[in-house]
């Protein structure tokens, strides 16, 4: 098992485990376009023999890092891997900035994973999301 730094021939991978996990995914051109903003945007895959079966999408800008996607591919999940991966991501970049995100309020197992990992909920905004369903925002303080 390993994480390296993913490479814009990732995409298309990345892109099938996005359909696999979410209704309302993003496209491959959304996809694509992150590898395009090398100075802020930070895309890494979870591999086990050279398959990727998971990825995390940072964008960190100054002090704060904006975790903007994260999945482990269906047959994958609930078996640690989620938080393997961003828990090795948060030591990597836990030295000087505030991680963000925002997650679906119905999403338990990801809050539950975040909660564990020292996430809070700062704040929430309802219909949030394009299926109409509510947003949690989290935040990691930086010590
Ligand atoms: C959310 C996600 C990234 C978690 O990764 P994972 O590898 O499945 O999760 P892990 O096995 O590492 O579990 C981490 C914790 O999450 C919780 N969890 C994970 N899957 C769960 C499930 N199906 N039901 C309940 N809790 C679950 C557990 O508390 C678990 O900790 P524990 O095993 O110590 O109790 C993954 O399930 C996923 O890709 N889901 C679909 C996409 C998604 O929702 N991404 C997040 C968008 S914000």
């Amino acid at each position: 098992m390993k994480i390296r730094d993913a490479i814009i021939e990732d995409a298309i991978k990345i892109f099938k485990i996005e359909q696999n996990v979410f209704k309302d995914h993003w496209a491959l051109k959304s996809i694509k376009s992150e590898f395009l903003k090398p100075n802020h945007s930070f895309i890494s895959v979870l591999e086990i023999e050279n398959n990727i079966i998971g990825y995390i999408f940072q964008r960190i800008i100054y002090n704060q890092n904006h975790i903007i996607n994260l999945a482990i591919d269906v047959p994958f999940q609930h078996k640690g891997y989620g938080k393997f991966l961003l828990s090795k991501i948060l030591e990597k970049n836990s030295h000087d900035t505030d991680v963000f995100l925002e997650v679906k309020e119905a999403n338990f197992p990801a809050i539950k994973l975040y909660s564990d990992l020292g996430f809070e909920e700062i704040k929430k905004k309802d219909r949030y999301y394009s299926d109409g369903s509510n947003a949690v925002f989290m935040l990691k303080k930086n010590k």
